[in-house]
């Protein structure tokens, strides 16, 4: 088998030792990241090594040996994963006040139409007595969160109903009449959720687009299921080129997906290793430092290791990553950077030369172990260059 990368200088490196911590890849766009990834991968199933990949752009399916799901495709995320205010984000809604509010309130009461009821369409609140609302709502747990979210805009205006306001009011129902004043002054956000929801990658996220023949599955739990044994020389690749559109809204589906992955893990003992690879990470990554903490990416570079979980993330410049984030990686794959500041970040000396393509830098705990060419994998199409 070819070794992962023929030396120049140093020492050989196996790459299982590499993604045995957090490993960082990063280099100057079309400097080899993405290949040297792949390569790195190939021997990783050699290794017999679980490794999970969120695939940015759809380059991983070449993979021998993968199992890929798309989204759009194969695969569609549960609305039902999320919270109310993590949907809102992912629909680009989340500054509003007057949603914020309501959508958990007509999350639940969709949840309750398709889980307790059995039915189709908005939960009726309008002549419900409040007490067999009360029972209906104790009936939700864990395993019935799934709703139907392209009811959501119809449920909201079910959300306003009110008691009439003279003599015919009775208080022991959850409303009487529809709030009409209320639907007037928020119709804008309506229509807008409305127009979100029917948005094609919208649809295609939440699994919502029905394609005759196509079978979904949903993304948690092939996870779930992917990680329930230790595979056979098998990859699982996420194609999440679908999300390109999203803007902050792909970030949110990550780092839900990984703090699930994450809290699974923490909740059940024994773990073989997995690798998770992130392939231009800066896409999912929070600008502000604030907003790390509840970041899945940072969460599994901070603790996926007492579970088993290292993490490969590849981006084009350290300085795209929070300083806080990258103090938690212990090796990294350098190819061609551009400035001085960019080594100063890895806290590193620049180089005299400039690295060609597919050239790395091997870097263990802040020192360099080896320098060299990385070899394509066998089965790159056109063999080894
Ligand atoms: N080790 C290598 N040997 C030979 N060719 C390579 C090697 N690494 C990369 N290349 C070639 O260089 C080109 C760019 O590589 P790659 O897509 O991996 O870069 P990248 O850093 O991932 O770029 P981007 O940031 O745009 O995603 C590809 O056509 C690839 O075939
Ligand atoms: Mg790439």
């Amino acid at each position: 088998m070819t070794e992962l990368i023929k030396q120049i200088s140093g020492r050989e490196v196996v790459a299982t030792d590499l993604t045995h911590r957090h490993l960082l890849v990063v280099g100057q766009t079309g400097s080899g990241k993405t290949t040297t990834t792949l390569a790195l991968l190939s021997q990783l199933q050699r290794a017999n090594q679980t490794a999970i990949i969120f695939d940015p752009t759809g380059e991983y399916a070449k993979l021998p040996n993968a199992t890929t799901y798309r989204l759009g495709g194969n695969a569609y995320l549960d609305a039902g994963s999320l919270s109310a205010d993590q949907l809102l984000m992912v629909l680009g809604l989340a500054g509003d006040g007057w949603l914020k509010e309501k959508v958990s309130t007509a999350i639940t009461a969709l949840r309750i139409q398709q889980n307790v009821l059995a039915s189709t369409g908005v939960y009726q609140k309008r002549d419900r007595q409040t007490r067999e609302f009360e029972s209906q709502v104790a009936k939700l747990d864990d395993w019935t969160s799934g709703y139907d979210i392209t009811c959501l805009a119809d449920q909201l205006v079910e959300e306003t109903v009110r008691p009439y306001t003279d003599e015919r009011a009775n208080y022991r129902m959850l409303g009487q009449v529809y709030d009409r004043s209320v639907i007037n002054s928020h119709w804008d956000q309506l229509v807008t959720l409305r127009e979100r929801l029917n948005n094609k990658g919208m649809r295609q996220l939440f699994g919502t687009v029905k394609t005759p023949g196509v079978v979904k599955t949903e993304l948690n739990f092939v996870l779930k299921m992917f990680l329930a044994q230790p595979s056979n020389h098998k990859t699982l690749v996420l194609d999440l080129s679908a999300l390109k559109s999203f803007g902050a809204g792909q970030q949110m589906v990550i780092s839900v997906l990984l703090r699930r992955l994450l809290e699974d893990r923490l909740a059940k003992p024994g773990h073989f290793p997995v690798s998770i690879v992130i392939d231009e990470a800066h896409r999912y990554l929070p600008s502000k430092d604030e907003d790390l903490a509840a970041n899945g990416i940072f969460q599994i570079l901070r603790e996926g290791r007492k579970v088993n979980l290292a993490m490969v993330l590849t981006t084009q410049s350290p300085l795209d990553l929070p300083a806080k984030l990258r103090s938690q990686f212990a090796g990294a794959l350098i190819h061609r950077l551009t400035t001085p500041e960019e080594w100063a970040a890895l806290g590193l000396t620049p180089l005299d030369v400039q690295l060609d393509t597919g050239q790395v830098l091997v870097i263990q705990d802040g020192q360099e172990v080896t320098s060299g060419r990385v070899n394509l994998p066998d089965w790159w199409e056109g063999g080894q260059l």
